[in-house]
């Protein structure tokens, strides 16, 4: 026979309690009452048509924020860690050959994802502060021939903002990918993907969309795609493999959405009035 030997906890016999605060940080920001608005609506089922057009909304705004017109567009349901994890788990396969520019926090953390993977790692350093030129890119391009090239667009914990004109052209020339990590940095820099040749980027709701933390909007260009569908192993990760996140975002072109797991339906619902917002304004 169960009982219940542990004790209700006293803690949530209290109100919950949050202060009202000025985040002037990188992130999270202040979310605006009609976000949060937003993410109050009634919870729906996460197959649900309603909540489906919402996700194909959301697909369109963060074209429309990356200025791409990659099909393979969408949120992941997570923060922007993820979408970091997702970029590399897909696109590396053991032995790649991924090359960082470490000047700060987020290269360091994105050379610790290529190693779990199995990959070669090479880096480019600079120190804090500083940046690279893209001469000094294309040499490392030239002597490591990685599959990828991680550049954090907005590097926050030195407040660098990397200029990223060129680099895509130069990845390009030698057989590579270019990932940003423009956490930090989108919407309040500018970026524009299909422009800028950049194979896949990331950000995360809680920055400039002021959004609540949870979402993190990702693109692919044909390019990525190309070398991720072609893949000879699987990624190690189901949550983060992108044919299931192409399925059940329904950019892999087909009729039917397919199950992969049950997104956060507030997040997206928050997500989407983020980037309506940010449409209206920019
Ligand atoms: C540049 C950069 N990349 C990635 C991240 C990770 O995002 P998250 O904390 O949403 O996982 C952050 C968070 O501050 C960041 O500033």
């Amino acid at each position: 026979m169960l009982s219940i030997s542990i004790p209700r906890p006293k803690c949530l016999q209290k109100p919950l309690a949050v202060p009202q605060r000025h985040m002037f940080g990188p992130g999270p920001s202040n979310v605006p009452p009609r976000i949060i608005e937003a993410g109050a609506k009634p919870v729906i089922g996460h197959m649900h048509p309603e909540l489906l057009q919402i996700m194909d909304d959301i697909k369109s705004g963060i074209q429309y924020i990356f200025q791409t017109q990659n099909p393979m567009t969408l949120a992941v349901s997570s923060t922007g860690h993820s979408a970091m994890e997702c970029a590399f788990v897909n696109s590396v396969e053991p032995g790649d050959g991924v090359l960082v520019a470490v000047n700060g926090l987020w290269g360091e953390r994105a050379m610790d994802i290529a190693e779990r993977l199995g990959s070669r790692v090479n880096t480019i350093v600079a120190p804090p502060g500083a940046f690279f030129s893209n001469a000094e890119i294309e040499q490392a391009l030239s002597k490591y021939r990685p599959v990828m090239f991680f550049l954090a667009h907005g590097e926050s914990s030195t407040g660098v903002l990397h200029p990223l004109d060129g680099i895509g052209q130069l990845c390009h020339k030698y057989n590579c990918l270019f990932v940003v990590d423009s956490v930090a940095s989108f919407g309040s820099a500018p970026l524009c993907m299909d422009q800028q040749d950049i194979d896949i980027v990331y950000t995360g709701s809680q920055k400039v969309l002021n959004a609540p933390p949870g979402t993190a909007p990702i693109s692919f260009s044909e390019r990525a795609c190309q070398k991720i569908f072609n893949r000879k192993t699987k990624p190690v990760s189901f949550a983060l493999d992108l044919k299931w996140l192409a399925s059940y975002w329904g950019c892999d072109g087909k009729p039917s959405r397919v199950y992969h797991h049950t997104g956060p339906v507030s997040g997206f619902y928050s997500l989407r009035e983020s980037l309506a917002v940010f449409a209206e304004e920019i």
